[in-house]
């Protein structure tokens, strides 16, 4: 069974779908999420429902955070965050596969939950199952009292709001922000210094301005998806901070277009997908301005040069691209939160120009309770 939404119940506010909607409240979304937390004086935040003793935070020796789907996704770059900013080394893994492998549960390891619904089956039995072998475990969810929140020792609640439409837009925009905010938490009661700790609370309250400034480029990118329609198949590719952006703008795209989409770290092409590289097979490839800037560009003459379209996400116009959208500069460890939301503007336009059923796509659900 799946859980039902209401969805009558929440006005649509002029929009087409719940997409369009929940893509376009993005920036009040992130609002939300970082109201009453920042402590200047300190140069942190405060999370009041953590439940994570300031000892525990130094001694903790990794971090695994779980989840499925987009939430997985924005675990990915929850785990790269908490390891640049709090240097404790963390990844994230599909909830499922973690709870099929018998893993190692080990006792200094902080384990974190992630969940839009809090009431995905998989998410919540690898809670259940690593609490069983007494671990500790926090969620970062978004639905208030939901069975994950019930179930974690504490956690950071995401405050998305409501999220209707099936894919997740808003919620993981939030869910990356929140991890940004347990991350520089961590950071701020290990090594990191108050410099590097104001400068990241400067980045996160320049974003929801700089989200309104990426929306704002709509017209320009529905028009690039009119052309993206026609693909075979498209690539998504990044390197680090830019993979996992490309990893969920790759299901985005499946999710709501049916184009087939694969997303591959940057570097990775040369050893396998370059194959497919053809004038049917476009690319969309995440460029930050960070110390890969030049690795980055040389993949893009890569594709270029077996004839392959190229739209870049990046922080300047890029050559080798034929088209380029420019999202604003901000903290380069925050690049991941404001990327992918123009490719959720272009997987959406792209599903509209093909007349697809936005707001609930064929074979999903919002929520998957079942095993
Ligand atoms: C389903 C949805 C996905 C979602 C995933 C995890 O598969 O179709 O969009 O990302 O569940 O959902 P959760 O509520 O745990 O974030």
């Amino acid at each position: 069974t799946t859980v039902e939404w209401e969805a009558e119940s929440y006005d649509m506010g002029g929009h087409d779908t719940y997409m369009h909607k929940e893509i376009a409240e993005q920036a009040d979304a992130v609002d939300r999420v970082l109201r009453g937390r920042i402590d200047d004086r300190f140069a942190t935040v405060r999370l009041g429902g953590l439940n994570l003793d300031p000892r525990e935070a130094r001694t903790m020796r990794r971090v695994k955070i779980l989840g499925c789907g987009s939430a997985y996704h924005a675990g990915q770059i929850g785990a790269q965050l908490i390891e640049e900013l709090a240097r404790i080394p963390a990844d994230a893994e599909p909830a499922s596969e973690f709870r099929y492998r018998n893993a190692v549960v080990e006792p200094d390891t902080l384990y974190i939950a992630v969940s839009q619904s809090g009431e995905t089956y998989d998410t919540l039995a690898a809670v259940q199952e690593l609490k069983r072998k007494g671990a500790r475990v926090l969620g970062v969810v978004n639905v208030v009292g939901s069975a994950i929140a019930r179930e974690t020792d504490g956690g950071v609640y995401v405050h998305a709001g409501p999220e209707v439409c099936v894919v997740s837009t808003k919620c993981f925009t939030n869910t990356a922000v929140a991890f940004a905010l347990l991350a520089l938490h961590l950071g701020r009661i290990r090594d990191l210094s108050v410099a590097d700790g104001k400068r990241i609370i400067d980045g996160l309250r320049k974003l929801p301005g700089q989200i309104e400034e990426i929306l704002a480029d709509e017209p320009r990118i529905a028009k690039i998806a009119e052309e993206f329609a026609n693909a075979k198949s498209m690539m998504f590719v990044g390197r680090v901070r830019g993979f996992p952006v490309a990893k969920e703008a790759s299901l985005k795209l499946k999710e709501v277009s049916y184009i087939h989409a694969e997303a591959y770290p940057a570097s990775e092409l040369k050893h396998g997908p370059l194959a497919l590289i053809e004038p049917a097979v476009p690319t969309v490839a995440i460029v930050p301005d960070d110390d890969l800037l030049e690795k980055n560009r040389a993949t893009l003459e890569e594709i270029k040069a077996r004839s392959g379209r190229i739209l870049a996400v990046a922080h300047q116009e890029q050559e080798k691209a034929d088209d380029t959208i420019v999202v604003p500069r901000n903290e380069v460890e925050l690049d991941p939160v404001l990327m992918g939301i123009p490719l959720q503007l272009l997987a959406y336009h792209t599903a509209l120009v093909l007349g697809r059923d936005i707001d609930k796509p064929r074979n999903l659900a919002k929520s998957v309770t079942v095993e």
